[in-house]
């Protein structure tokens, strides 16, 4: 295997899977490489855990007011909203925005609305035990977008167009999801949407967290309504594709490792680990990038300021200088938790939703261990085309049929009800 044998910039390749061969390749030969987009433009790769967390962990030469996504975003798409959208910003405004929003996420937030998801675990496997079969993606799909929906205070008869867009936004890389132009569509529309739903939780605030950031106040002053429309944003996207991905692979996991799913199924307690291992094996966003401000030495190269750095977290958590037999799924591994999944523990944009996921990933996992102990696969697997996030657009199952544990059965949203996404 030699350097550019493998093109990180095109998504095709990680819609074949991710190339954890070419990873373990580059963290051995060359930790730090240019990785050129042949239509222009590139960044530096950084694929090794200790060097992912050097850079994380240096927010004055790495900024994040660029585009952090592996793709060639031009800068004057995003300049509205650097410094406004809460992963787009640096030190101090950063600290600044992630406080308005933290009370939203503490443990005891979470242990409030921790009942509620169990019931939405519930419900998601009641809509389809007793068919013996489904799509698995609309079924993982069910969980986060609700809970995102609950955070943000979206009305029932909205929630579709939520799922809707918030699938166009990620899937910009797919055709058979949305286009470019779709994609870029979905986010006006959904910003839109959210500046009209500040305006009237400003003037009638409810019982959730974007309620809670419409009255908070900065240095003395309420948020714009456009930087609650950048709040908005976020949370709809960064809860929903990430989450739905990490459950449609932990079950995956589980289907191609029945020893697994059996351990799991005679000691439920095995389950955080189990979470944890499976969060490192799929890194559901594989990687974030920033911008060097000034030169910088790093892996035997010199980064020169303006450059962009990929930090591929996928990679960090293969590491085999911290994880021993990397690629081996062990959900007894005892260093699991120090996968990068969320990002670098270095790193001060880590996973604000991390505690929330987890909660989500223990409910569902817990119904799928003990309801559906035989799942298998019942066709083939269609990826993501993407190389930011490690999606899956369909996977159908069977499992022997059980019994509903609740008597009103609720429907899934239907997955690219909208086709004008894909194309625009
Ligand atoms: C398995 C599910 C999830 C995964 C794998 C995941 C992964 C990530 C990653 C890798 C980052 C960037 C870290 C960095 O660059 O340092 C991030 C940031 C973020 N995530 Fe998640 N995420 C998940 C679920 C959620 C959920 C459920 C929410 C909230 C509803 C959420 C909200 C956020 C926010 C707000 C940020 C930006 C934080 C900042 O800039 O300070 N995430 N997530």
């Amino acid at each position: 295997m030699k350097l550019g044998d493998i093109d990180l910039t095109d998504p095709h390749v990680f819609e074949r899977g991710v190339p954890h061969d070419y990873f373990a390749f580059l963290r051995n030969e060359h930790p730090v490489s240019w990785t050129p987009n042949p239509k222009g433009g590139g960044f530096w790769s950084v694929v090794r855990y200790k060097d992912i967390t050097e850079v994380e962990a240096n927010t004055e030469v790495f900024s994040n007011r660029t585009n952090i996504t592996p793709g060639e975003v031009p800068e004057e798409t995003l300049a509205a909203t650097v410094d406004r959208m809460i992963i787009l910003s640096d030190p101090p405004r950063h600290g600044s925005l992630r406080k308005l929003i933290m009370s939203g996420f503490t443990p005891k937030a979470i242990s409030l609305i921790e009942e509620h998801i169990r019931q939405l675990a519930v419900d998601s496997i009641d809509a389809v035990i007793e068919d013996g079969a489904c799509d698995f993606h609309d079924l993982a799909a069910h969980m986060p977008i609700e809970v995102v929906a609950d955070l943000l205070g979206v009305p029932t008869e909205d929630r579709q167009k939520l799922f809707n867009w918030a699938n166009a936004m990620f899937g910009g890389g797919d055709p058979r999801i949305s286009s470019l132009g779709g994609m870029e569509i979905a986010r006006m529309e959904m910003f839109q949407y959210a500046m009209q739903l500040a305006h009237q939780r400003r003037a009638q605030p409810t019982a959730d967290v974007f309620s809670q950031i419409a009255m908070a106040e900065e240095n003395g002053e309420q948020l714009s309504e456009f930087d609650l429309g950048c709040f908005f944003l976020i949370l709809a996207t960064a809860g929903n594709e990430t989450t739905r991905t990490q459950i449609l692979h932990a079950t995956k996991l589980l289907i191609e490792n029945p020893e697994a799913m059996q351990a799991l199924r005679e000691d439920l307690s095995l389950l955080p680990n189990a979470i944890e291992e499976m969060l490192r094996i799929t890194s559901p966003a594989l990687g974030f990038a920033r911008k060097a401000t000034q030169d910088y030495e790093i892996g035997g190269q010199t980064i020169k300021a303006g450059e962009r750095v990929m930090l591929w977290y996928c990679s960090g958590s293969r590491d085999e200088e911290v994880f021993e037999h990397p690629d081996l799924f062990d959900i007894r591994r005892k260093n699991a938790r120090d996968h990068m999944a969320f990002g670098s523990k270095t790193g001060i944009h880590r996973c604000l939703g991390a505690m929330l996921a987890r909660s989500e990933l223990m409910a569902i996992l817990k119904e799928i261990v003990t309801r559906l102990p035989d799942i298998q696969l019942d066709g083939e697997v269609e990826r993501l085309r993407s190389n930011f996030t490690n999606g899956i657009n369909h996977m159908p199952v069977r499992f022997t049929p059980g019994k509903p544990n609740r008597a009103q059965k609720i429907a899934f949203y239907a997955a690219n009800a909208d086709k004008r996404y894909a194309h625009a």
